[in-house]
């Protein structure tokens, strides 16, 4: 049984995150997210959201569709295996709360069509599926609206985010202050919080690690796997030799034992790169065993929670119910506000 929340540090007020449903995590994900979620469990009353109807924005084909259940079910496994806590937060999948819908098409009634069509992530996606900004769907255009919803149909006032997300946290308090000032205060102005990480690279060490450019570590990998994909990462491209003395500075294997290794195994790599003493194979296995020291504990969390596939929905589902306590209380407010009277 998942028991009710025990009373955490609410000082600092309400958090609320998602990620769309993409299935397992990769180290990039973890150290540039969920590491934070889960500090912030400490401080903050946090909510936590599989955002599957964001996923549906970019459906293309069935398959994507029958990807869906299998990909939440994943990313909820490293969730709770990174120690996301359902019993301190509430970890929910948004379509569990349908009122989150409601608030979305009464939030369209208070926002331009100009707002939507600007923010940069819309222009991008409109570039990258090779469409025009007629033809892509509606649900696409109201994609920060609905991310609007997400966020004060709980009343959250922080969340954390990616600079990638600014603009969209930007609307959220144009949109926010737009009602607030139209039907009566009703929501806070939502502030993002940023994520103070170092970007993680992916093993060619040119671009953010991502799963769609496959130079990724999962974080469910075996301890093999990961050896073998940290065995193909580039290293300093000008060191033919390995009487060559190399150059951390610009080598990702690098900056991965920063991340990893001890501060003695740092300087260690550092004085024996520049010197010649060590080659990068050898460098790299001492990495893939660092990382796999850190995965382990990790690991083992998931396999525990993969035996378990009924606690986890059960987490998930109870997280549901809490969340839309919350939020049956929000839309009956913001009914009376727009005079709608109360709903059924
Ligand atoms: N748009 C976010 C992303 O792509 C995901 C998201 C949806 C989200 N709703 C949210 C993030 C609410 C923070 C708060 O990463
Ligand atoms: Fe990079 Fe290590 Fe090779 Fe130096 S020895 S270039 S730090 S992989």
């Amino acid at each position: 049984m998942v028991s009710e929340s025990k009373a955490s540090n609410t000082a600092q007020g309400t958090i609320l995150s998602g990620m769309r449903p993409t299935g397992k995590l990769h180290l990039g994900n973890y150290l540039g997210a969920l590491d934070n979620w889960v500090r912030l469990q400490d401080d903050y009353r946090c909510i936590y959201s599989i955002v599957d109807i964001h996923a549906l924005t970019t459906v293309e084909d069935p398959g994507e569709v029958a990807n869906i259940q299998p990909n939440i079910h994943e990313m909820a496994l490293d969730w709770l295996a990174a120690g996301v806590d359902p019993e301190r937060s509430i970890v929910f999948i948004q379509s569990h709360v349908p009122e989150v819908m409601a608030l979305h098409t009464l939030l369209s009634m208070v926002t331009p069509l100009g707002w939507l069509l600007r923010v940069p992530t819309f222009k991008e996606k409109v570039r990258q599926m090779d469409e025009t900004e007629e033809s892509v769907n509606y649900g696409l255009v109201g994609y920060p609206v609905l991310q609007t919803a997400d966020i004060i149909i709980y009343k959250a006032d922080t969340v954390p985010v990616g600079q990638d997300q600014l603009p969209h946290l930007e609307l959220a308090r144009e949109i926010v202050r737009r009602f607030n000032f139209r039907f009566g205060d009703t929501f806070p102005e939502p502030q993002a919080k940023l994520t103070e990480a170092p970007l993680i690279l992916g093993l060619e060490g040119q671009q953010k690690m991502s799963k769609s450019l496959d130079n990724h570590i999962d974080l469910a990998s075996t301890a093999e796997e990961t050896t073998q994909r940290v065995l193909t990462a580039f290293t300093d491209p000008q060191r033919q030799r390995r009487s060559d003395p190399g150059r951390p500075e610009v080598c990702n294997v690098y900056s991965l034992h920063k991340i990893f290794s001890s501060a003695r195994d740092i300087d260690q790599v550092y004085s024996e790169c520049t010197t010649a003493q060590r080659g990068c194979v050898d460098c790299k296995r001492h990495l893939a065993g660092s990382v796999n020291d850190f995965l382990e504990p990790l690991r083992e969390r998931r396999r525990e929670l993969e035996e378990k596939p009924d606690y986890v929905r059960e987490v998930l589902f109870e997280g549901g119910k809490r969340a839309r306590a919350i939020a049956r209380e929000t839309i009956a407010e913001v009914y009376e506000k727009m005079g709608l009277g109360q709903p059924v």
